[in-house]
């Protein structure tokens, strides 16, 4: 069955927007992707649909992540996950991408196609010519019942509930989470030790609690907000696992605002993208305290030297940024769920600041069912 939910038939629950409705909602949000697949026992997690056996799950030689926009950016995200927890490559790639250049569909790989609705036409399309190649496909999906979670061999739901504002937000983040307990529950059936699952499982608890805590600031960021409003243009900068979150809090402030965005990861920056900062092209630098902090902080400098204003999001305040939104810490491995928290709010008081149709943004679609 297609569980579907209409705009006008959910209520606004006291928010101005869904956009913001839908921010506020994270920290119960992800208390519901957690919910009933920890198992403590055995440091790791339980995923019921997920489909995959312990055999498969050894023997898979590389993973690969397919969606569009900001499923796409949260696959990313578990791809270092993936990576880094059960050291298996894995990368993501726009599901578009994927299905136009004829790519080799090799069947040590696992694909994994990831949608908020499960009805994006590209990423539907990608998951076909994957299983007509016979490829082994599992679904990272929001809506129960949807076409990609039909189509696809199993997977995870990542019970966000549901989105209604065009921009995505609280299932960006679920999803991000989705992919944890994914990279976790492989990690544990491949070598990752149980102190290191122990390790994972206390973060993932935290998270609820953390966002909360993000989210009470709220009043600082409108306020920051408010400053890049007359911004020409935007930079995002991030390194490893700061630079999906770069990536979707540029694509978040141009959704909602219309200011033009880029994001590049912090090293190629001097690569050429230095050339456009100055006084009216400010800088979000995320900046977690990492074994990178002393590159990023480096990165800080260059950009100062071009007295090009800077905005920090990182665990401690940043001496050469203008302004730092300091975020609570967590295992490095999740820093990327909650620093993607504070930005999706700058995007929502950037847009409010500029009087735009926050909840449906010009040319855009929540859900792209065409080509
Ligand atoms: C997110 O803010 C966007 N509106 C968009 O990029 C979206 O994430 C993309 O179209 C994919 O949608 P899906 O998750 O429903 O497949």
């Amino acid at each position: 069955t297609t569980v579907e939910w209409e705009a006008e038939s959910y209520d606004m629950g006291g928010h101005d927007t869904y956009m913001h409705k839908e921010i506020a909602e994270q920290a119960e949000a992800v208390d519901r992707v957690l919910r009933g697949r920890i198992d403590d026992r055995f440091a790791t997690v339980r995923l019921g649909g997920l489909n995959l056996d312990a055999r498969e799950a050894r023997t898979m030689r590389r993973v690969k992540i397919l969606g569009c926009g900001s499923a796409y950016h949260a696959g990313q995200i578990g791809a270092q996950l993936i990576e880094e927890l059960a050291r298996i490559p894995a990368d993501a790639e726009p599901a578009s991408e994927f299905r136009y250049r004829n790519a080799v569909v090799d069947p040590d790989t696992l694909y994994i196609a990831v949608s908020q609705s499960g009805e994006t036409y590209d990423t539907l399309a990608a998951v076909q010519e994957l299983k007509r190649k016979g490829a082994r496909v599992l679904g990272v999906v929001n809506v129960v019942g949807s076409a990609i979670a039909r189509e696809t061999d199993g997977g995870v739901y990542v019970h966000a509930g549901p989105e209604v504002c065009v921009v995505s937000t609280k299932c960006f983040t679920n999803t991000a989470v989705a992919f944890a307990l994914l990279a976790l529950h492989l990690g544990r059936i491949r070598d990752l030790s149980v102190s290191d699952g122990k390790r994972i499982i206390e973060g993932l608890r935290k998270l609820p609690d953390q966002i909360a805590e993000i989210l009470a600031d709220e009043q600082r960021i409108a306020k920051l907000a408010a400053d890049f409003a007359d911004a020409k243009s935007m930079m995002f900068v991030g390194r490893v696992r700061g630079y999906p979150v770069a990536k979707e809090a540029s694509l978040k402030l141009k959704e909602v605002s219309y200011i033009h965005a880029e994001a590049y990861p912090a090293s190629e920056l001097k690569h050429g993208p230095l050339a456009l900062i100055e006084p009216a092209t400010p800088t979000v630098a995320i900046i977690p305290d990492d074994d990178l902090l002393e590159k990023n902080r480096a990165t800080l400098e260059e950009i100062k030297a071009r007295s090009g204003r800077i905005l920090a999001v990182a665990h401690s305040e940043q001496e050469k940024a203008d302004d730092t939104i300091v975020v609570p810490r967590n295992e490095p491995e999740l820093d990327p769920v909650l620093m993607g928290i504070p930005l999706q709010l700058l995007a929502y008081h950037t847009a409010l600041a500029l009087g735009r149709d926050i909840d449906k943004p010009r040319n855009l679609a929540k859900s792209v069912t065409v080509e």
